[in-house]
């Protein structure tokens, strides 16, 4: 069941979604070469707990962390350690969720360290309008899988391929609820969208294959070619009018 969030429902997850855009502005600011990963994870939470909300992923489902962070061919569920240090021309995906009192907004970015090569700053760009793309679909009448679709078609026609293995996900009082959000696909399938859902969209793109590893902690995704991956996700209202993107940042 997909469930339709109230007037009060959607002005805590606006609190919670505008906390999650906060934490990732200053990680914005702070990624530079020679920072670690841990690092990161340690300011997330002082910026969330400092605003009145709580990390959403420590402990989900056995998630050791606040935030995740997987660099250059990790696609996603990377943990931040002190060990992992970020060098210049890494690319970095940071996956932020929050609770406010009881709701979750959830966010991702990812960011250059440093210069990055053009091709690279290109796969960058391309995962962003990805969502993009994904997020003007998410009108009443509009069905689910025209999400899936507007992704899939536009990462493809740009040479790159999506990930099949994760998918993005309705998100409310819990982290995952449904529908299943799928960045692939045929239009026209799954749940009609109707006024008042809250999605967490959330294309993940690769530059080679879209086959994915899972590495011995349980956790990190990476692509299994060793190529760059990227991703960006935001969590958007459907509204009459033009969806409403809760985690948007300045
Ligand atoms: N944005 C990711 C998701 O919605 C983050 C979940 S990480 C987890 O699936 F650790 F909490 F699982
Ligand atoms: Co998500």
């Amino acid at each position: 069941m997909i469930i339709i969030k109230s007037r009060d429902e959607i002005k805590k997850m606006a609190k919670a979604s505008e906390i999650v855009a906060e934490a990732l502005t200053v990680i914005r600011s702070v990624v530079a070469p020679d920072v670690t990963t841990k690092e990161l994870e340690r300011i997330a939470e002082e910026v969330i707990r400092s605003r009145g909300g709580r990390p959403a992923f420590k402990g989900y489902r056995g998630y050791p962390a606040s935030i995740c962070t997987s660099v250059n061919s990790e696609i996603v569920h990377g943990i931040p350690s002190d060990e992992v240090l970020l060098h210049e021309g890494d690319i970095v995906s940071v996956d932020l969720g929050v609770i406010y009192k009881g709701y979750i907004g959830d966010a991702a970015v990812t960011l250059p360290v440093g210069r990055i090569s053009e091709e690279t700053g290109r796969l960058l760009d391309i995962t962003e309008q990805a969502l993009y793309e994904g997020i003007g679909k998410a009108v009443p009448g509009n069905r689910v899988s025209d999400i899936s679709n507007a992704i899939q078609r536009f990462v493809e026609s740009n040479g790159y391929s999506v990930v099949r293995a994760f998918v993005g996900h309705g998100v409310g009082r819990s982290l995952h609820e449904e529908p299943q959000i799928p960045n692939f696909g045929p239009p026209g399938k799954g749940p009609v969208l109707k006024e008042g859902m809250t999605l967490a969209i959330e294309p993940m793109v690769n530059e080679g294959s879209y086959r994915v590893t899972i590495l011995a902690d349980g956790w990190t995704a990476k692509t299994a070619d060793g190529k760059l991956s990227a991703h960006f996700e935001h969590t958007v209202l459907v509204t009459k009018d033009k969806p409403r993107i809760l985690t948007k940042w300045a």
